[in-house]
């Protein structure tokens, strides 16, 4: 089966990501959020991206409008019954994703694979909620989505090597550079760039530096492009301190505990740019 018609679960930053990518390598694309509130700003930043790649000479004015015809938005699950690929970027909590794969379960074609964006939970567990834990994979972008070229491809143990092969050519579809990575906690990229981050913290909690000047280290230093406070405030706190907490569960490593500080900075609302404050002001 070709995949033709690929579905989006969610229009966040990941899922709007997601569904510009997927438009712009020339599915045909629906994208599906709760509320047509979450929609339209989605599908806004979507259309953002695109003027500000066509007024920087990136995109051109064919390929933003060849884009936006592919995508199309929805508030119900019915619009998604004709995808061959469904890829789930909504909130990462196992009920609610277990409770849309049973929505399109029902709806869509027995032959359709299922794809979950997320950065921390079990694929297999994810994939064993649903009728077709052979069909299902991991899909896992890098924020921001358009512009960072990785891909996680995650094999759970019931994904069949037809789907590996199909969730593993979909990505390179997209133009991007896929790996395969294990389903265990954090995959690849998570697994070494988590403890990174609470490193950091611990660091500053103990007096290694200033904030700017950490920063400073580790972009100058080593080339990164974000030191790691400016990273973890446009990763999100909250998100940081989730997917720690689910890693240190599973490993029970001190490498993965959050610190003291993500907590409280968490609890305190500073959840980093999106909330306009974090280790910086916005
Ligand atoms: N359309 C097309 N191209 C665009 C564009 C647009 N609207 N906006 C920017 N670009 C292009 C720019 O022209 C530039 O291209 P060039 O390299 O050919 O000149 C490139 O994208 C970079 O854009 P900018 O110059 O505007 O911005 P920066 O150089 O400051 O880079 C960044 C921004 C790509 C976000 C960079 O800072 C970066 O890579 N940061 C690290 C991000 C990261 O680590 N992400 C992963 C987070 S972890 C994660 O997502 C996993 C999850 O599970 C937690």
């Amino acid at each position: 089966m070709a995949i033709k018609t690929v579905g989006v679960l969610g229009c966040g930053l990941m899922g709007s990501g997601i569904a510009q990518v997927s438009a712009a390598a020339g599915y045909k694309t629906i994208v599906r959020e709760v509320e047509q509130g979450f929609l339209d700003r989605g599908m806004g930043r979507i259309q953002k991206f695109l003027t500000d790649g066509v007024a920087k000479g990136k995109v051109t004015e064919e390929a933003k409008n060849t884009t936006l015809g592919n995508l199309s938005g929805t508030t119900g699950f019915e619009g998604l019954k004709d995808c061959d690929l469904i890829v789930e970027a909504i909130i990462e909590n196992v009920e609610e994703k277990t409770k849309a794969f049973a929505a399109l379960d029902a709806l869509v074609g027995a032959d359709a694979i299922f794809c979950s964006n997320t950065s921390s939970l079990c694929i297999t567990e994810l994939a064993s909620k649903t009728k077709r834990p052979d069909r299902f994979g991991g899909l896992h972008f890098f924020n921001p989505v358009p512009l960072m070229k990785l891909v996680e491809v995650i094999r759970g143990l019931s994904t069949s090597d037809d789907t590996y092969q199909k969730t593993f050519a979909f990505a390179q579809s997209l133009g991007k550079e896929p790996i395969t990575a294990p389903d265990k906690p954090g995959f690849i990229v998570n697994r070494l760039l988590v403890p990174y981050l609470l490193d950091a913290i611990r660091s500053y909690e103990h007096g290694l530096g200033t904030i700017e000047d950490i920063d400073k280290g580790m972009k100058l230093g080593c080339g990164y492009p974000m030191g790691p406070f400016t990273l973890l405030d446009f990763v999100g706190l909250d998100t940081t301190y989730y997917i720690a907490n689910i890693m240190f569960e599973e490993y029970r490593e001190p490498a993965y505990a959050p610190p003291p500080l993500l907590k409280r900075m968490v609890l305190a609302g500073r959840t980093g740019r999106k909330s306009g404050q974090g280790f910086y002001k916005y």
